[in-house]
């Protein structure tokens, strides 16, 4: 520990709030490629951290433990405990930006009594006013973004067919005792390929899932576009080779579901909660584990696979493999909230059908006991009040599809496409319609596209598929 260092009060700052002057006392936020530690990394750690701690996640909890006994493959949350005489615990000019870009990004300091006063966070931006000539101007934009979006819709459906047949197909050669990573490149680039990742989401939010494979596509191509979203919030780069590990930990997240009974994957009845099928389904996070490091996959991949049912209150019948949540890193936690969500909207047919917005409910109630609250907040915020796809009723009595997410500020004021009159007549001539610079209108509420359309989901999608706005 510092000299002294206990009597001064600590902040917390992120990077670009450092001043020459401060005092680091500990890393509290560190980049993704710590998550799980190589082998340049450790020796990088060990020749600038001498003296220091670095709190690790393991198995049993978080453990702090000397830098000199941090090893590969260790996941290392926080530095803590830097010696006041260490290089790098004194700021001085240039050294934020190395930091940054070593991956550092939050910091606990104390202050020398002569150091400048830090900045006070940036101010969030004002919000844009509705019908102002800001809220005109944001409405070019995201024009062209939905006439992009909607265009994508096609060769995205095909992309994701192709893409669960490769996992169905990769399940399969499991159960024959054949697992190769090759099937997972081939689905990545069906999904990474021609910028298809919002049109994939909106397509998870309209058409069934049923089966686990298609489950997998659409929970990670959600994956994917939310997790990237809280990465970047947070100042963290997401490089290709990270975008690519999170999409590979949503294809592969029940993959431990091929070591089962193929008739009880794809089963469409509902098993009682003590039945012998449901307790044979819970292998599936440690089988999953198991071929995910006989496959020599990452770990954040391992770790998605084995503790995605890990629930918050891990005394819930739902909640497996008995561990603590403590050991479940955010990642897991995150992937945990879009699987349930996914698994909801998917629409198996045991189940009462959950549109996006109804779902989004469902999460929010559960907040508390199951999930991790931060990464709820973080989800909704990605996904949405009324998720795209969500068909709305306006306060006109109009029927709309979402095109595009409201503003964080005006929740109930997204982009959307009229399909039908208050009078009940489908509109052939579709229009952009952005609510944030129509004063009069907004989204009143959530209506359900499967009783709406009679229970049929492919009438639901061909509407939707039908929208032209050229
Ligand atoms: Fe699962
Ligand atoms: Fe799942």
């Amino acid at each position: 520990m510092a000299e002294n260092a206990d009597n001064l009060p600590r902040r917390t700052l992120k990077y670009h709030q450092l001043r020459p002057g401060m005092t680091i006392q500990e890393i509290t936020e560190l980049s993704f490629s710590y998550a799980t530690l190589d082998a340049e990394t450790v020796r990088f750690l060990k020749a600038n951290f001498k003296g220091a701690s670095g709190v690790l996640i393991g198995d049993s909890g978080r453990e702090t433990v000397p830098i000199a006994q941090v090893k590969e493959l260790d996941q290392l949350e926080a530095i803590v405990d830097l010696p006041a005489d260490l290089i790098i615990a004194k700021v001085a000019l240039g050294l934020p930006e190395s930091l940054y870009k070593r991956g550092f990004l939050e910091f606990k300091v104390t202050d020398s009594p002569d150091a400048p006063a830090a900045e006070e966070p940036e101010p969030e931006a004002p919000a844009i006013a509705v019908g102002s000539d800001e809220a005109k101007r944001a409405y070019q934009e995201r024009l062209i973004q939905v006439k992009t979006f909607l265009e994508t819709v096609n060769p995205a459906l095909e992309s994701r067919d192709r893409a669960s047949n490769v996992i169905e197909e990769m399940m399969d050669r499991g159960r024959a005792g054949h697992f190769s990573s090759k099937g997972v490149e081939s689905a990545i680039a069906e999904v990474t390929g021609q910028n298809l990742g919002s049109a994939m989401q909106a397509i998870a939010g309209l058409k069934n899932s049923d089966q686990t494979y298609a489950h997998c596509v659409d929970m990670s191509v959600i994956l994917q576009g939310c997790y990237t979203d809280l990465l970047e919030q947070s100042g963290k780069k997401v490089d290709d080779l990270v975008g690519r590990l999170i999409l590979v930990s949503g294809f592969m997240h029940d993959i431990g579901k091929s070591k089962l009974p193929k008739e009880i994957i794809d089963s469409t009845v509902a098993f009682a909660p003590d039945s012998k099928e449901r307790i044979i389904l819970r292998n599936h996070v440690t089988y999953g584990a198991q071929i995910l490091s006989d496959m020599g996959m990452h770990k954040a991949a391992i770790d998605v696979a084995h503790y995605h049912h890990v629930k918050k209150d891990t005394s819930l019948l739902a909640s497996y493999p008995d561990v603590p949540f403590d050991v479940v890193p955010s990642m897991v936690r995150f992937a945990a909230v879009v699987d349930v969500y996914q698994a909801l909207i998917g629409r198996r047919s045991y189940k009462k059908n959950w549109v996006p917005g109804k779902a989004i409910d469902y999460i929010l109630k559960r907040r508390n006991t199951e999930f991790d609250e931060r990464m709820v907040d973080r989800f909704v915020a990605s996904m949405g009040k009324y998720p795209v796809v969500s068909l709305v009723r306006l306060n006109t009595g109009d029927l709309a599809y979402v095109l595009m997410i409201a503003p964080k500020e005006h929740p109930e004021r997204p982009v959307v496409s009229i399909i039908e009159n208050a009078q009940g007549e489908m509109i052939t001539h579709h229009e952009i319609l952005d609510l944030m610079v129509e004063p009069d209108i907004y989204a009143s509420e959530v209506v359900d596209h499967y009783e709406h359309y009679n229970e049929t989901e492919d009438q639901a999608f061909r509407i939707f598929q039908s929208i032209d706005v050229s």
